[in-house]
């Protein structure tokens, strides 16, 4: 079981093997943390999901999948991509955030990494209330088998920090 930490900060100056982003079907950039990763890494991680849309990913990612590409200058070696559901959208809406959680740690151990941060997924302008997401995420880490050893919640406002700290530490 990898017990996950929560930290106040920002995702793309962690020195860890893998950072994940929370990004949309489109796999080509947008706000937030997704903004923020790509342009503190560069054009090189955008290329790498251009060349991913050419070809396996012709229809972009789905939600609740995770995909690689590599982590242009960030500090990270490598950038794993995820599709958080909208807060809202459908009934599937945990499971859809739950397997972010998943298939990321799944896409982590297929590239030897041991160490894995991830944003609050859906919880910007996909509008997932922070708790909520924090009770899926939290859980979900915990239940996945995994070689990552550290799994560590970035989160970049107080609101954020406090529900996954809250949540880790009210039921460790
Ligand atoms: N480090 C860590 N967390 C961050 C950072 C950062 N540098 N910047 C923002 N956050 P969001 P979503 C937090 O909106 O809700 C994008 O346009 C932010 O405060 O980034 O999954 C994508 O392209 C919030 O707590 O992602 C998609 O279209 C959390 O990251 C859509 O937004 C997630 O907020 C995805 O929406």
């Amino acid at each position: 079981m990898t017990e996950p930490t929560a930290v106040l900060g920002d995702i793309t100056r962690r020195h860890a093997d893998a950072i994940v982003n929370a990004a949309n079907s489109s796999l080509l950039g947008g706000g937030g943390v997704d903004g923020a990763i790509h342009r503190a890494g560069g054009p090189e991680i955008l290329a790498e999901c251009r060349s991913l849309r050419a070809s396996r990913l012709g229809r972009g990612l789905a939600t609740g999948q995770a995909v690689a590409t590599t982590a242009g200058r960030l500090p990270a070696r490598w950038v794993i991509h995820t599709v958080g559901p909208v807060y809202g959208a459908s009934p599937d809406g945990p499971a859809l955030l739950a397997s972010c959680h998943r298939e990321a740690l799944r896409v982590a151990d297929g590239l030897g990494a041991r160490t894995v941060a991830f944003p609050a997924v859906s919880t910007g302008v996909y509008r997932w209330p922070p708790d909520e997401a924090a009770r899926i995420a939290v859980e979900t880490v915990r239940r996945t088998e995994t070689a990552v050893e550290q799994v560590v919640f970035v989160l970049f406002d107080e609101r954020a920090y406090e529900a996954f700290a809250e949540r880790i530490e009210a039921t460790r």
